[in-house]
């Protein structure tokens, strides 16, 4: 992994990642890398605790073959998915009763956000590893439930694209807007959008 000396090492881990959509098919990734990624993804915060994330690793040849075939949308052709040595089907429980009424009450949809996080996590922990990996939120959930046996009461979050990058893969970083942009001090400073 290049590292940016300047920054702190975590910063540089977020500078590094980005997103991967070209994979190297001939190169597995070790299902020991993929549980360090799990183990990370393990100690993320979640409202109450209740941590309502599951992961399904699918790294079987024909479910992925599968997931090509029948779980791509319209509209996003995503053909480099044929290329994905590993998806992640990143799946949010959503019958946790405290969750359900901590939700109802706030308005806060706390299981999809503590799903996120954990994914996030899941994420830098593949970067540090050099694996690239990709966030999918264009998928057909209801073909992935059924091709890896989900439950009702379990949604599909996101999808992660995990692999090497190929030698030839290119992408750069994408542009982010600066920091005024995003955040400021003591009271609301942004645009009209909300
Ligand atoms: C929730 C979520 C859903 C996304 N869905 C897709 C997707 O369906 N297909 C895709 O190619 N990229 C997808 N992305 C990746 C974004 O396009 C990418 O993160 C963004 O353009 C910033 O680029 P970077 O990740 O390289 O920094 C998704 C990212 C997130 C966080």
């Amino acid at each position: 992994m290049a590292m940016n000396h300047d920054v702190s090492p975590f910063l540089s881990l977020v500078q590094q990642r980005n997103s991967c959509r070209t994979f190297d098919p001939e190169r597995p990734v070790p299902r020991e890398d993929i549980t360090a990624c799990l183990e990370a993804a393990r100690l993320a915060p979640s409202a109450c605790n209740q941590q309502p994330w599951r992961f399904v690793i699918v790294d079987d040849m024909h479910i992925r073959q599968a997931f090509f075939d029948h779980a791509r949308l319209p509209g996003i052709p995503h053909l480099w998915w044929s290329t994905v040595p590993v998806f992640v089907a990143v799946c949010c429980q959503r019958n946790v009763v405290t969750h359900r009424i901590a939700s109802f009450v706030s308005g806060l949809p706390y299981a999809w956000m503590d799903t996120a996080i954990a994914a996030e996590h899941f994420v830098l922990a593949a970067a540090e590893r050099d694996l690239g990996t990709c966030w999918i939120g264009w998928f057909n959930e209801k073909q992935v439930k059924k091709l890896l046996g989900i439950p009702r009461g379990t949604r599909v979050a996101a999808l992660i694209a995990l692999g090497y990058p190929s030698e030839t893969s290119s992408e750069g970083s994408s542009s982010r807007k600066p920091i005024e942009d995003i955040a400021s001090w003591n009271a609301w400073d942004g645009d009209s959008l909300s």
